[in-house]
């Protein structure tokens, strides 16, 4: 009777345990999507092939320029010219790449691009858009932006606490969050509504939170695998 009380638990343990450990491993391991987009063109000489192939420790991927750090690989580049893009399709494939300096988008079907597309992107060197694209942003988003028959080109993306003169509340002070956009964050040693709180954010009765109930399920799984290798044994005999 205790092994049928057991065993239907017990697999779907493992599937549980099995889906968390893959759900870790796909971060690390796996290259955004739009690094291995198929487009019509390869990517040689785009200014993002020469911006990563000028630097010996930056190598090409797919369509990602990639500069392995301490940190993990980190996504400076990506060269999505003629790969059929729209707008929404554009910003969904970068919205893991949070560090990209040169970005080349020539030869997709886009109407708009708007600043809040490009995440939290904020080091932006090089941008080169279809031809008749604005560079996202307002007045003074970039330090250059010039324009041809063939592409739209933003260079040098500016800090929007300076373009802005962004004055934060008290307490607080301003960040650069993406292309002409900003966020007030609080000073070291405030936190909460308005950065109106003093001290250091409680950080215990959160990890105790997290804590118990990975504790409890810790016992919990060394007592059920235990007693299913004691009957396993109990079978072989
Ligand atoms: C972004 O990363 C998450 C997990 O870190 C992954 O599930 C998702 O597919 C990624 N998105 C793209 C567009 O690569
Ligand atoms: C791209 O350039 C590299 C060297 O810079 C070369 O080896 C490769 O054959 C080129 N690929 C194409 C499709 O032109
Ligand atoms: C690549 O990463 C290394 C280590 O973090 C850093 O020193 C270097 O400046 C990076 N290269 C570029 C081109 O950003
Ligand atoms: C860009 O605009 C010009 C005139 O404003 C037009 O002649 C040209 O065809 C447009 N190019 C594209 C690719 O839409
Ligand atoms: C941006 O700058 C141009 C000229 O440099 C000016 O005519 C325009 O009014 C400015 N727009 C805004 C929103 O400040
Ligand atoms: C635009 O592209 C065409 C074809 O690649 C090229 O012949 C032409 O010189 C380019 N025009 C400019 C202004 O770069
Ligand atoms: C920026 O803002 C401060 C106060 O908010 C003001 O004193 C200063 O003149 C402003 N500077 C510019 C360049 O607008």
């Amino acid at each position: 009777m205790k092994g049928l009380l057991i065993s239907p638990t017990f697999p779907v343990l493992l599937s549980l345990i099995a889906s968390f450990v893959t759900s870790l491993e796909q971060p690390s391991g796996s290259l955004p999507s739009a690094c291995h987009f198929t487009c019509e063109t390869s990517m040689n000489g785009t200014a993002t092939f020469d911006f990563c192939e000028s630097h010996s420790t930056l190598k090409i991927v797919g369509r990602c320029c990639l500069n392995d750090t301490d940190l993990g690989t980190l996504v400076l580049g990506v060269d999505l010219q003629k790969c059929g893009l729209s707008e929404g399709q554009f910003s969904a494939a970068i919205s893991n790449m949070s560090n990209l300096m040169y970005i080349s988008l020539e030869g997709n079907n886009m109407k708009r691009l708007q600043n809040f597309d490009f995440h939290q992107n904020t080091n932006i060197e090089y941008l080169s858009l279809p031809p008749n694209l604005s560079c996202p942003g307002g007045n003074g988003t970039w330090l250059m932006e010039s324009s041809d028959a063939n592409s739209t080109i933003c260079q040098f993306e500016q800090n929007a606490c300076d373009v802005h003169n962004v004055s934060c509340p008290s307490n607080s002070h301003c960040v650069h969050s993406g292309v002409d956009m900003v966020e007030c964050l609080c000073n070291d040693g405030y936190y909460g509504y308005k950065c109106l709180e003093q001290g250091v954010f409680p950080i215990t009765p959160f990890l105790i939170g997290i804590t118990v109930p990975t504790v409890v399920l810790c016992i919990f799984l060394y007592v059920t695998q235990r007693r299913h290798v004691i009957q396993q044994r109990h079978k072989k005999k």
